[in-house]
């Protein structure tokens, strides 16, 4: 058997041309190994919300790909990005989920680092380690790039990434419907109560996938819409949603660095649509929203609504109704952690988040009715991407082929009806990401061409 090169292999799996694309990828060790290396040590990832460390000491933990970091905010305010593993062997520094310190106290022998990361304590330095350790030399492992963008917080491990709004390019459009409130006003968001968190037995690019824009699988939530879990549902409206966008014309649109997104156009002169029926305050507070937006934003760039979207590689977003950050941390190849960070105005009635905290909940997380529909599917996706029959078998990714332009009425490639050609992009992406591409190409500033089994 002639071995093949590794550029290659991944030109083998990820077969754009005739719309193929391997199962190995999602139920392979070798690969999510491959994967933490080489995707999530160089693309910027969402590391949490400004608005959960408002106060100098503050700090929440979170994740960067497998590993765990630590959100600060220092004395002087300003916002740090470390990993979490102590200098002398790596213990947790920082036990808890979020909270408020002085310093992050190591439990095993307990070197202690201020919120600045700079190693400060040492047991019993003078008798053992003078002269031995220089203490400016071991502050936690910080990352070397770190950006904050309307109160949300982004880093990666690669000192040569772009800045993060030239990782987000055109997709930022899109992004800053779900960040910015919902009157127009840009950012002014914030992380409602705390962060679901759980373990779903799927690969990571399942969930990643479906946030792209996978408006096929709408059918897998007909219970949920026959029940009508949505905002104004007990006023008589079926639904997982408020059905206000029934009359836009919905886009699918990808972006050179592998985002993708699903939103939506709404006609000229939108008028509101009547939501959240079923509560007068937050019905009214939408409606006055609607109608600031309108005079903010104008008459053109009001009409863009967001439904959803994933900035590559694992960040996913709701636009609206619900409308959360989601990521979608690996935590093995047949396993992810979700994390989703509900967002609402910062300066909303406190009857307006109770209102969404409730809806959100009932839509998303662990427990949430729509959720679980997803969960099931890529569930059950994952194991059938492990079976050695069914791994001879590539999966179907030739959904709307070619129909894509780049004249659309967003920036983008942009697709006017239902299509794969957000996950096609994103899985170039994923194949030059595996396969070591510069950032010129990472970007889309240089074609790295299709990919193809001929090849
Ligand atoms: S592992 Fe942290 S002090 Fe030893
Ligand atoms: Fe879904």
């Amino acid at each position: 058997m002639i071995p093949i090169a590794p550029e290659s292999r991944y030109n083998a799996m990820i077969n754009l041309r005739e719309g193929k694309i391997s199962r190995e990828i999602f139920s392979s060790r070798e690969i999510y190994e491959e994967e933490l290396e080489k995707v999530f040590t160089r693309a910027w990832l969402f590391v949490g919300h400004e608005s959960q460390i408002p106060n100098p000491g503050d700090f929440f933990a979170s994740r960067m790909g497998a590993e765990s970091v630590i959100l600060a905010r220092d004395k002087q305010k300003k916002v740090h990005v470390f990993l979490n593993s102590c200098r002398h062997r790596g213990m947790k520094v920082c036990q808890y989920d979020h909270g408020n310190t002085q310093l992050f106290t190591c439990p095993y022998h307990s070197w202690s680092y201020t919120t600045e990361g700079k190693l400060f304590g040492v047991p019993q330095f003078k008798n053992l380690y003078e002269g031995c350790l220089d203490k400016d030399e071991w502050s936690l492992i910080e990352v070397p790039k770190m950006e904050t963008y309307k109160g949300t917080v982004w880093a990666s491990w690669d000192q040569d990434a772009p800045d993060l709004m030239a990782y987000l390019g055109d997709a930022r459009a899109h992004l800053d419907l779900a960040l910015d409130c919902r009157d127009g006003r840009e950012g002014g968001s914030e992380v409602l109560v705390g962060v679901h968190k759980w373990i779903i037995p799927c690969n990571w690019k399942f969930a990643a996938e479906n946030f792209l824009g996978d408006t096929y699988h709408n059918v897998s939530h007909r219970s949920v819409d026959l029940i009508g879990i949505g905002p104004s549902a007990e006023a008589g409206v079926k639904g997982r949603r408020d059905n206000e966008m029934d009359k836009a014309q919905h886009v699918w649109v990808n972006f050179p660095a592998g985002h993708g997104v699903h939103s939506a156009i709404m006609p000229e002169g939108w008028e509101y649509t009547n939501t959240y029926q079923n509560n007068p305050i937050v019905a009214e507070y939408f409606q006055h929203c609607h109608e600031e937006r309108r005079r903010r934003m104008g008459e053109d760039r009001y009409r863009l609504v967001p439904f959803v979207g994933t900035i590559y590689p694992n960040v996913s977003f709701h636009g609206n109704q619900p409308r959360n950050l989601c990521v979608w941390h690996p935590h093995g190849p047949e396993s992810t952690e979700a994390w989703r960070f509900f967002l609402v105005d910062a300066d909303a009635p406190q009857e307006v988040k109770d209102f969404l905290r409730t809806y959100y909940m009932r839509y998303s997380g662990p427990a949430g009715m729509t959720e679980q529909d997803d969960m099931e599917n890529w569930n059950y996706a994952t194991a059938g991407s492990r079976g050695v029959i069914a791994k001879r078998h590539p999966y179907n990714y030739q959904q709307s082929m070619g129909k894509v332009t780049t004249d659309g009425p967003v920036a983008g490639n942009v697709s006017l009806q239902v299509s794969e050609e957000n996950p096609r992009q994103f899985y170039r992406r994923w194949r030059d990401y595996m396969q070591g591409a510069d950032w010129d190409t990472l970007l889309g500033r240089r074609d790295s061409g299709p990919a193809s089994f001929a090849e």
